[in-house]
């Protein structure tokens, strides 16, 4: 209330070079872009990006303030680019009401028994996809990409055949290769530019992805248990979606919260796993700590008790620091929707408002020694939600949060248990890869057999 008589109808501080640019160089160094904005203008400061202005912040009073606002109040940043990725009935869109009533839906296969069930599955594919690697040069995030879709492809389908599920995972990969990180700042981006190399590839990507969902929704619906294991699955929850007045999902509704699960849920994933993986093998320390502690679970046998597995305090700790050091979605973006003030500065409605964690896990006050990668941090105290949100937060977190750093720990113990790798070549450099960020492909990791 206080802050509400104080506000002022302003903007923070901040540069005021072409949009264009701006956006330019934070698609290119989101750290870079958003630490000198900091020391120059303070946080939050505000920039001038293609759809308008957009203030940045990663204090930890701001976070707070932004997460707890309603989602019709702070909303998703610029809808109509995402919706032309994902659709635009995509779950990370919705807002209020039918926001609530869907995800409410879908909260239960992310939690507890659920996120356990999945284990033995994430363990199995992690050792079938290891195992069938050979002596030399391993590319970190085609791995963890691979084996996090093949995880997920389980959750969202539950197919009991593999040609078909194959078929979902070679299509789904070569979607998500195909989306240009600028398609989040320009919609119809591809419709602009000659359908050449990699923007080529996208309309066929979508094409194909598109035609097998619709397909796979319309089996579905003729006959629940065609093709399927037993089990419930994302696929099946959204089919039995009903809202008040008795309506159920259209097909295209279904198709684009499929295709946001099938994106969301393996990038994101694979992302954090791969920098960890890389960053364990970086410092020989903390692979042997990791090592011992793996030890003293059945041998360093993942399989037989993967539960145990999840619980180990230090890999846990591992998975946690890769997330900050490296976050997959480097700042969330959102928008003002209805009156909003921040930091005294009454912000104009429509004005986009990015949840920085590339700036608030970097604060020297909260993670000492910021830039190095030290897992023991997350032993010695947990920082609170506003200064560590890989996830988001508020009433949009990601609502896979408790499966995803389940499977991280599952998948980066299995693979360090059962393999040797070393790493080549100086650190990674993040690079956006479809909607997030991971390790760059180049600097792959040697592998050979344990
Ligand atoms: C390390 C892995 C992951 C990270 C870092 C991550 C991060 C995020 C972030 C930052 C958001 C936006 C939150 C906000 O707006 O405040 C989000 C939303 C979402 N994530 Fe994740 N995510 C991960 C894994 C997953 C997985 C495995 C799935 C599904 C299987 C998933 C599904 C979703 C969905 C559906 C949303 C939209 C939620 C909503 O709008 O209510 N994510 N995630």
């Amino acid at each position: 209330m206080e802050r509400q008589a104080r506000s002022q109808p302003s903007l923070p501080p901040g540069p005021r070079g072409a949009a264009w640019l701006q956006t330019a160089r934070l698609v290119r160094d989101a750290e870079g872009f958003l630490r000198k904005n900091v020391a120059r203008y303070g946080d939050p400061f505000s920039a001038p990006i293609r759809d308008g202005t957009v203030v940045f912040t990663g204090r930890p009073d701001l976070v707070r303030d932004i997460f707890a606002a309603p989602t019709d109040v702070i909303s998703p940043y610029a809808p109509e680019h995402i919706a032309s990725v994902l659709g635009p009935h995509a779950l990370i869109l919705l807002t209020g009401a039918a926001h609530k009533h869907e995800r409410a839906m879908l909260m239960p296969l992310f939690h507890g028994a659920h996120v356990s069930s999945w284990t033995r599955t994430m363990v199995e594919v992690t050792r079938r996809h290891a195992g069938a690697l050979k002596t030399g040069d391993v590319n970190a995030l085609d791995l963890c990409q691979r084996i996090a879709l093949d995880i997920v492809l389980g959750v969202i389908f539950g197919f009991s055949d593999p040609a078909r599920q194959q078929q979902a995972l070679d299509l789904t990969l070569e979607f998500v290769g195909a989306i240009h990180p600028l398609q989040i700042f320009f919609d119809g981006l591809t419709a602009h530019l000659p359908a050449v190399g990699p923007l080529g590839r996208w309309p066929k990507a979508q094409a194909a992805l598109d035609a097998f969902l619709r397909d796979e929704v319309a089996r579905r619906r003729r006959d629940p248990l065609a093709g399927h294991a037993p089990g419930q699955t994302v696929l099946d929850m959204l089919l039995a979606i009903r809202y008040d007045d008795g309506h159920a999902l259209a097909d295209s509704e279904v198709c684009d919260q499929l295709r946001t699960f099938l994106v969301t849920g393996h990038e994101t994933t694979a992302g954090g796993m791969a920098w960890a993986l890389d960053a364990v093998h970086r410092d020989p320390a903390i692979y042997a700590r990791l090592s011992d502690e793996l030890a003293t679970v059945d041998g360093g046998d993942g399989d037989s008790d993967g539960d145990a597995l999840g619980r180990l305090p230090f890999l846990g700790a591992i998975c946690d620091e890769a997330l900050r050091l490296y976050p997959v979605i480097p700042y969330v973006p959102k928008r003002v929707a209805a009156p909003f003030v921040l930091d005294g500065h009454e912000l104009p409605i429509g004005t986009g408002v990015f949840v920085a964690s590339a700036l608030a896990h970097m604060n020297p006050d909260v993670f000492p020694e910021p830039e190095r990668f030290r897992p023991e941090r997350f032993l010695e105290r947990r920082p609170t939600a506003f200064e560590y949100f890989p996830f988001g937060g508020g009433a949009k977190r990601c609502l896979a949060s408790g499966f995803a750093t389940h499977e991280m720990r599952i998948v980066l113990g299995t693979l360090v248990a059962h393999h040797r790798f070393q790493t080549r070549g100086g650190p990674l450099r993040p690079v956006h890869h479809g909607i997030s960020r991971g390790p760059a492909r180049r600097g792959p990791l040697i592998h050979s057999a344990a």
